[in-house]
């Protein structure tokens, strides 16, 4: 999946903060068990322009060295280089499933490890490497709204698949798990399209012509929804 997702986010790179706020308040909601507390090596997985760094103030989380680490460029490109909470930032062009993963503190995954191919190997790769993790991983259930209106099924893992991979990963941590919903509305179909395209989540799929034609003709606009698996894991 990696090419196309990355194909996804370098398209829509420019776009993605505008578009970006349900990610912004997965950050939010990932991290604030994590708040007020200082970790020396911060590893982003899939930090996109920089919603996590970006977040770090409001959320009184302090580091010492944060590390980027993102598949497209163009994201990277828009992530900032410094922040009054962390003492360095270092960016990494890199796929989170081949790179050699740098021992952490902390390792984040916000909305970026759904797309993984190999979930499991990755999870494991980063039980090994890491102190605590935080991941907020989209399930099937993400955009369910467009997919019951295509008849398309999605290509991300259902909730129960990514619980059962998460408990048998982190074996040895103590485990926090949760599920959220996010909902987002629009009035009209226009802002419902601009959404879908500018966001870069629907991770570089494409439509025929015929199913693109009657998503932009006759789509239900009203909402989208998403679903994430949350998981903060800390060794014990
Ligand atoms: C939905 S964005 C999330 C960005 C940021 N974490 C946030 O919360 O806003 C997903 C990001 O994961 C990156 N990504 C997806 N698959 C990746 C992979 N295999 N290796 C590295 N980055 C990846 C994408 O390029 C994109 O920037």
């Amino acid at each position: 999946m990696g090419e196309a997702v990355c194909h996804s986010f370098s398209k829509s790179a420019k776009t993605y903060a505008r578009f970006s706020s349900v990610q912004d308040r997965m950050v939010q909601a990932l991290l604030t068990p994590l708040a007020d507390r200082f970790y020396a090596k911060v590893l982003d997985l899939g930090c996109g322009s920089g919603n996590v760094l970006k977040a770090l103030p409001s959320l009184g989380l302090k580091v010492g060295e944060f590390v980027g680490l993102d598949i497209s460029s163009q994201m990277l490109a828009l992530h900032p280089t410094t922040s009054p909470n962390a003492k360095s930032v270092r960016l990494e062009c890199g796929d989170f499933e081949s790179v050699k993963l740098t021992q952490s503190d902390l390792a984040i995954g916000a909305s970026s490890l759904q797309w993984a191919d190999n979930l499991g190997k990755l999870c494991r790769h980063l039980s090994c490497c890491c102190q605590r993790v935080a991941l907020a991983i989209h399930t099937a259930a993400s955009l369910h709204e467009l997919h019951a209106f295509l008849n398309t099924h999605s290509p991300l893992r259902g909730a129960k698949e990514v619980q059962d991979i998460l408990k048998q990963s982190f074996k040895g941590f103590k485990q926090t798990m949760w599920v959220e919903t996010f909902k987002q509305e629009f009035n009209d179909r226009e802002s419902f399209l601009q959404q879908l395209k500018k966001g870069g989540l629907l991770g570089g799929g494409s439509l025929p012509f015929s199913k693109a034609k009657a998503l932009k003709l006759h789509a239900p606009y009203a909402s989208l929804s998403y679903e994430a698996i949350f998981f903060i894991g800390e060794l014990i």
